[in-house]
């Protein structure tokens, strides 16, 4: 998923930084900021029982398939009844299911009628965050899941499963310049391939993993774990808004929606990460409350707390260090023919706090 401040292209960075500075019974792994999953994913690969957290439901979703399940699911319950029959020669329980949801008859639910050009035609405010034909499938899928989920057809790693890989297609032909403070005008072409459920890549573990959908500040003090790994947002945009489509897919609760962009109402997820005055404190605190042995921080250079802030705030509880690493940022700028392309040189940074 193109996710803002998604850890997958540094994963091994994160890697390198973290195995070389905790001792080797460290065990419990807590990924308490953990948007798409994929720093958890990568420590459940490295054998870490995982502790995942978001305040975002659609990023609870993700977590609680990537991180929560262990075993691909077999889908018992919904083929069990044979209603159910393949049209192509697949007999891999996950791909048949898959295919069904993906060939279901589209409905014109919440998200045909609240965020596509067909459903909001006339209304008040015009949207486009999807095709017609992709909101509708979009819709079909959301409530077959619901149904069976209801029905008692799917366990709960089933579910989660499922609604993990709806988040990933919608946003796959979302027609979004990335992420949902606004809807293009024209439709890019991503966005007018159909919705296709895929795959999730399973990482097969022993261990019992846990995830959470809470405030961080507050579970940091309730959670026992050997490593605590934040990775807050940077600047002022909430994660609330900006992916407020896919929260309510997730959640699919009939919100609300305010104004053109169709906003849901999102008081209680606004994170004090965003905020100038905020930032530092909520941070200082967790660092305090937490019983974990090792700290680690993601961040970058451009973000609203300082370097020198936040080695002063750790350095309050233990050794405090730095890690960087340079990367290019490549900016579009347009002019009246060309695009011309800026670089600029961003440092992303791995503070590591080892507690006393
Ligand atoms: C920089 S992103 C994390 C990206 C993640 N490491 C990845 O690779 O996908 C920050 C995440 O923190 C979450 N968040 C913000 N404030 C939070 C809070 N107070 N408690 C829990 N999660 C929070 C956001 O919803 C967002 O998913």
């Amino acid at each position: 998923m193109n996710y803002i401040g998604s850890k997958y292209s540094l994963r091994y960075f994160l890697e390198e930084g973290i195995l070389k500075n905790v001792n080797s019974d460290c065990k419990v792994f807590c990924d308490v900021f953990a948007g798409t999953g994929v720093v958890g994913t990568h420590f459940k690969q490295k054998g870490f029982k995982i502790i995942a957290n978001d305040i975002q439901y659609y990023s609870f979703c993700l977590n609680r398939a990537l991180v929560g399940i262990s075993q691909v699911p077999a889908f018992d319950g919904v083929l069990d009844d044979g209603k159910i029959v393949p049209t192509t020669l697949i007999c891999d329980a996950t791909d048949i299911v898959l295919e069904y949801l993906n060939t279901l008859d589209g409905r014109s639910g919440f998200i045909y009628r609240n965020y596509c050009p067909g459903g909001t035609e006339g209304t008040e405010f015009k949207r486009q965050y999807f095709s017609d034909e992709n909101g509708r499938r979009c819709d079909a899928i959301r409530m077959q899941i619901e149904n069976w989920w209801q029905a008692g057809k799917l366990t709960e790693d089933e579910y989660f499963y499922l609604l993990a890989s709806l988040i990933d297609a919608a946003d796959r032909v979302a027609n979004t310049a990335s992420v949902y403070g606004a809807f293009l005008k024209h439709v890019k072409k991503s966005a007018m391939k159909p919705l296709q459920l895929k795959r999730l890549g399973i990482v097969e573990s022993d261990e019992d993993h846990e995830v959470h959908n809470v405030n961080g500040q507050a579970l940091v003090e309730r959670l026992s774990c050997d490593v605590l790994y934040m990775d807050p947002p940077y600047n002022h945009r909430q994660y609330c808004a900006n992916y407020h489509v896919l929260e309510t897919i997730a959640r699919y609760d009939d919100p609300n929606l305010k104004g053109v962009t169709g906003l849901r109402p999102q008081d209680d997820q606004k994170s004090d990460f965003c905020m100038k005055r905020r930032a530092l404190p909520a941070f200082e605190e967790m660092v305090r409350k937490t019983s974990a042995q090792y700290v680690f921080l993601s961040y970058n250079s451009e973000g609203i707390m300082g370097k020198d802030e936040i080695l002063q705030a750790m350095g309050q509880y233990g050794e405090a260090d730095l890690m960087t690493r340079d990367y290019q940022r490549f900016r579009a700028d347009v002019d009246r023919e060309n695009r011309v392309y800026k670089a600029d040189q961003v440092q992303e940074y791995l503070f590591c706090l080892n507690k006393q």
